[in-house]
């Protein structure tokens, strides 16, 4: 079976500005996949290439064996952008409604998906609230409902958990493990390496590189730290010192 992602020799330049540099790896179906890295390092890009939304300066990216874009991978995706992209004048069961839509979503399957979506994010009694009126964490909930009206298989989230509180925070890494224990596959990114440690497998980046693969336990251990930040630390100032 093809890896679920697949990413060869990808480069992505914005003038002379290398955003990756040829990245190879493969990201298995059924995890939680976290891409961590400081501000800068490449994690939008990246995962906008993934979505097709960005097209590679060279290399390629595969979902399930095929090169992206291809059309009907937008019924495979869901994708959670890091600045919202919700109508503000319009009320949460609206955004839901007009989501749906573009995602091809009718009939009685639209009004069902809409309310487990709402169950999920724990949203339902706001459902009429406009959204001009919801705090930053409830429109935080509603991103993430409307990535997952269409029950995407790969689940694609730009920095979910900035600039929320903890508790919601942590009322978000529930509902990922959740999906992931439905069999959804999320790519996950955040500079919170604590949040990174609750993935499966972890991809460090630095300046559009990658400075670690692996499950957080075969970090710690590679690097012989005790935690992901002092990983991070460590392995940063290698590349510093090292060649290149
Ligand atoms: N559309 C763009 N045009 C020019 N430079 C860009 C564009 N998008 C991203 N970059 C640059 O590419 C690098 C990686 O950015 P980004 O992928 O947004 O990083 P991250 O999401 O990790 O903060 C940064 O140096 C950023 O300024
Ligand atoms: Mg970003």
């Amino acid at each position: 079976m093809p890896a679920l992602v697949g990413i060869e020799g990808l480069t992505k330049k914005f003038g002379p500005l290398e955003a990756l540099k040829d990245l190879n790896l493969s990201i298995p179906a059924g995890v939680t996949f976290g891409l961590v890295g400081p501000n800068g390092s490449g994690k939008t890009t990246l995962i906008r290439i993934i979505c097709g939304l960005l097209r590679p300066s060279s290399g390629k990216v595969t979902i399930l064996g095929k090169t992206v874009p291809f059309p009907e991978m937008r019924h495979l995706i869901g994708y959670m952008p890091q600045l919202e992209s919700l109508y503000l004048d319009l009320t949460v069961e609206e955004n839901l409604f007009f989501f749906a839509s573009l995602y091809g979503l009718k009939g009685p399957r639209k009004k069902q998906r809409i309310q487990e979506v709402l169950d999920l994010v724990e949203l339902k009694e706001r459902r009429n609230f406009r959204v001009e009126h919801l705090s930053g964490g409830l429109r935080q909930r509603l991103s993430l409902a409307c990535s997952l009206l269409h029950s995407p298989q790969l689940l694609l989230l730009d920095e979910p958990t900035v600039g929320i509180d903890p508790e919601l925070r942590f009322s978000f890494w529930g509902y990922f493990s959740h999906l992931a224990k439905g069999g959804t596959s999320i790519i996950i990114s955040t500079h919170y390496l604590d949040e990174a440690s609750r993935c499966k497998k972890v991809l460090m980046l630095r300046g559009g590189k990658i400075l670690a693969l692996g499950s957080p336990e075969e970090i710690l251990s590679q690097t012989g730290e005790g935690n992901l930040e002092r990983a991070f630390l460590k392995l940063s100032r290698g590349a510093q010192d090292g060649p290149g």
